[in-house]
């Protein structure tokens, strides 16, 4: 089996080379950046460690573990606070220049304004950070993603209340002011889009709020609450871009935007109705956010706007329109936005290729799709794609070696660079790709049963071991890099 491998390797990894050659009209500008993302509870476990304070995520899995796939939850993660030396030698290897980490607000500020500053949270990041530069590896900080102190929660209903404003603003300067000197690029708030959704609306992520007909909990108000959270989730965005233009970006000389998450939704036939209801879609899923973000149409304090659009992609999805003819209520129908999302046209055309998960297709030209789209709505607006990559489920059966031999990531990471060169040719501003995950990680309600990572984790042992993506990905970098 052995001298079969090494004779096929050869082949495959040739093959692998082709895919990614490098063409004389490569559109990737020489500041490019070629990244991996991550996130504070997804990555660094060390739950209590140094001072750090509860959060929301701590909480929720330790109340109802049975939400979880596994009952897991981020107590060690994959231990990246204390192993963050290690990971940052496979970036070298695999020739990132960009790290996207989050920073744990709890670990900084364990209850909020309400308790002092942990100054060995600062501490760590600062080592983080400066060990990410001191290797050539641009950091690209999110403030905020999905997890706050449960203090926040408990006080005053955390993203219901505008209270949640001042606690993020509060938040964002002490980061400026400790990290602004050496980074330069910063993302508010991840996903907003998806947290109110999944928060407030389906009732899956803490604080699980929602009500009937979208999820099946108890507490809270669909009709109202989605909107309450994500006016003050804008004003917050609001505010931290209100501290860094007036306080720090003159000296700092950084850049600030959000990320959404988006998808391509496609009109699931030519009629009038579902393309207007395939309009509706993105409208609901992410102009919500980007439109106060771009166009300032919320009064005074949205004339902050971002620097950037940063953009987590995907799937596609056909949109059936709900309001010119009714469609069957169940999971992708929304009744009252009137359109819902299917993942088959008649006939069983799936859109793209489907995968281990019914929310991930691989569907290269949707991502296409959403950069021109987004580059006619936000007319060059500059896009950094913060995350994009495919999930492996993990079955009983399935074996390490089948998670090495990743040659789905593989088609899907090359099938969405080459249609992210193609929407740069078409015009779209693009500055940077991370792809989703450096490592396998704790994947939110799927626990560690949904791997992202171009890094194999053994989570009994929290080795790391490179996949074949990780290889292609190097490969597909030193091809494309623009060394000007
Ligand atoms: C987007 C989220 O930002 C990230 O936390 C998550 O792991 C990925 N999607 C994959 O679901």
């Amino acid at each position: 089996i052995f001298l079969l491998q090494s004779l096929l390797f050869p082949l495959y990894s040739s093959c692998l080379h082709q895919t990614s050659s490098n063409d004389s009209s490569s559109p990737f500008p020489s500041d490019f950046l070629f990244g991996a993302a991550s996130s504070a509870y997804q990555y660094e476990g060390a739950f209590l460690t140094d001072g750090k304070g509860l959060n929301n995520w701590d909480v929720f899995t330790h109340e109802n573990p049975e939400k979880i796939m596994g009952e897991n939850n981020g107590d060690v993660a994959v231990d990246q606070y204390h192993r963050f030396m290690e990971d940052i030698q496979s970036m070298t290897y695999l020739g990132l220049n960009s790290y996207r980490l989050s920073i744990s607000w709890s670990r900084v500020l364990p209850i909020g304004r309400y308790g002092g500053i942990n100054y060995l949270g600062i501490k760590h990041y600062n080592r983080l950070i400066d060990a990410l530069i001191s290797n050539g590896i641009t950091p690209f900080v999110t403030l905020n993603h999905f997890d706050y102190p449960q203090e926040l929660e408990n006080r005053f209903k955390s993203w219901l209340s505008p209270e949640m404003q001042k606690e993020f603003g509060y938040l964002a300067d002490l980061c400026f002011k400790h990290f602004g000197d050496r980074v330069k690029h910063w993302i508010t708030i991840n996903e907003p889009n998806q947290q109110i959704i999944i928060s407030y609306l389906k009732g899956m992520f803490p604080p699980s709020r929602c009500s009937m007909p979208y999820g099946n909990c108890s507490q809270g108000n669909s009709e109202t609450e989605p909107f309450i959270a994500a006016h003050n989730t804008i004003l917050a965005h609001a505010k931290a871009v209100q501290i860094y233009r007036t306080k720090y970006q003159k000296e700092q000389r950084g850049i600030i935007g959000i990320v959404v998450q988006t998808s391509w939704f496609e009109p699931i036939s030519d009629s009038i109705a579902d393309k207007k209801a395939a309009e509706r879609a993105q409208s609901f899923y992410s102009n919500w956010i980007l439109d106060p973000v771009v166009y300032g149409k919320y009064p005074e304090e949205m004339s902050y706007k971002s620097d950037f659009l940063g953009i987590n992609h995907y799937t596609s999805y056909f949109i059936q329109d709900c309001l010119v003819s009714a469609c069957n209520s169940g999971d992708g129908a929304y009744k009252s936005e009137g359109f819902a999302l299917k993942l088959d046209r008649k006939g069983n055309v799936p859109i793209g290729e489907s995968t281990d998960v019914s929310w991930l297709h691989n569907d290269p030209e949707g991502f296409r799709k959403v950069l021109n789209y987004l580059n006619n709505r936000y007319p060059n607006i500059p896009i950094f794609i913060t995350e994009n990559g495919l999930g492996d489920l993990q079955k009983p059966e399935t074996t390490v070696k089948e998670l090495l031999n990743d040659t789905k990531r593989i088609s899907y990471m090359s099938g969405h660079l080459d249609a992210l060169k193609e929407a740069m040719r078409d015009g779209a501003n693009v500055k940077g790709y991370f792809a989703w995950s450096l490592l396998d990680n704790f994947e939110w309600l799927y626990g560690y049963n949904l791997r992202f990572g171009l890094i194999h984790v053994d989570y009994k042992t929290l080795k790391r071991t490179p996949k074949q993506s990780a290889s292609w990905y190097k490969n597909f970098i030193e091809q494309n890099v623009n060394t000007g």
